[in-house]
């Protein structure tokens, strides 16, 4: 029998979805229900490495989960879960902590970037973090790992980690590979595209639910670059603002660098701005509306994480019994 490849991602409700989590992973993740056996979660479990407001927190769970079908993903067709569900995230996660190097993970850009940003909450969590994220990987045993670029980092500690425990305890693990887009792995901040689309700063950031008029708006005032030649050209060293909004034109449109630039050509940037800006609407209007009609029927939500969960729950306790069994602990 063929049997289908396995893909597993997540995000962490830690704020609002938003356009780079959307063209970056999101938007690839129904193309892919068809050919592989998906898992999709809500990574709550990370969320507390940085303080959340738990009534905060809930509501954008629920949210998350009705975006992420609004987007395409057919509950029917592949697994939609919420990670706190599946307790042997956590216990998994505890293992690949004694299997996980002080060195590498000191080494690890997000935690780097973090721990400045939050110096008085510098917890051990967020310092091993990633080998909770191989956990969520490894435990589904997936050949696909959709991310976004800055999270290739985190896939590629997971695998070092699956080849270390692999090689003392037999093949354990299957070694996952990234899958990152070309366009749209990086979406920058619209107000400053030397750094990344982030919840953290939210003036550059556009959220999926936001109103079309303050999407066109915040388009109308993206930063665009201060070169003299004013034309729609993709460069990303010499012209990050204009080529970050090719990028998203292009992610939202289909269409290719090549095309957007001679659409464009000769008209400068008081015309090409609003253009991206109507574009991300007309592909926000549908998921919007989706996500409304689904966040009303709070019980199609439930039934959806609750079948999440106990699907998700039967591979990952698979997967942590063999862990167990190797490592010697004594079956119940
Ligand atoms: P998170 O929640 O920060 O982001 C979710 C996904 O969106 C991608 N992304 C972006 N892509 C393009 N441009 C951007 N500006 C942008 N911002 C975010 C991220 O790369 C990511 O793919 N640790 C993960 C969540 C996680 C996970 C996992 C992912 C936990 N366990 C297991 C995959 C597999 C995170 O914090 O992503």
């Amino acid at each position: 029998m063929n049997e289908k490849k396995t893909m597993l991602s997540g995000i962490q409700p830690s704020g609002e979805l938003h356009l780079g989590t959307y063209l970056g992973p999101l938007r690839h993740w129904p193309n892919m229900i068809e050919e592989y056996d998906c898992y999709f979660f809500m990574a709550d479990l990370h969320t507390i490495t940085v303080r959340q407001d738990p009534a905060a927190l809930r509501r954008r769970v629920l949210t998350q989960v009705a975006q992420y079908i609004a987007c395409g993903l057919d509950p029917e067709k592949c697994t939609i879960f919420i990670q706190s569900h599946v307790p042997a995230h956590a216990q998994l996660g505890w293992v690949l902590d004694c299997y996980a190097m002080f060195g590498e993970l000191s080494r690890m850009t997000q935690f780097k970037d973090k721990a400045s940003k939050h110096k008085d909450n510098i917890n051990a969590g967020l310092f091993t973090y990633p080998a909770l994220m191989a956990a969520d990987i490894l435990l589904y045993q997936p050949d696909l790992v959709p991310v976004g670029d800055d999270q290739k980092q985190h896939v590629e500690i997971c695998r070092d980690i699956a080849e270390r425990f692999n090689g003392i305890y037999g093949e354990v693990f299957r070694i996952p590979e990234p899958y990152i887009a070309k366009v749209g792995a990086r979406i920058m901040s619209l107000n400053d595209p030397s750094s990344k689309m982030s919840k953290s700063s939210p003036d550059g950031c556009l959220f999926l639910m936001e109103k079309p008029e303050d999407i066109m708006r915040k388009f109308k005032r993206a930063v665009t670059d201060s070169d003299t030649e004013r034309c729609v050209r993709y460069a990303p060293q010499e012209k990050p603002g204009v080529s970050n909004l090719i990028q998203i034109y292009a992610a939202a449109t289909g269409k290719s660098y090549d095309e957007i630039e001679r659409e464009f050509d000769g008209q400068g940037y008081g015309k090409f701005k609003p253009a991206v800006g109507e574009a991300v609407v007309e592909t926000l209007r549908p998921i919007q509306a989706e996500t409304e009609r689904l966040l009303a029927d709070k019980a199609y939500l439930e039934s959806v994480y609750r079948a999440g969960a106990e699907k998700a729950s039967y591979t990952a306790e698979k997967t942590l019994r063999k862990v167990y069994k190797k490592l010697g602990f004594v079956a119940k």
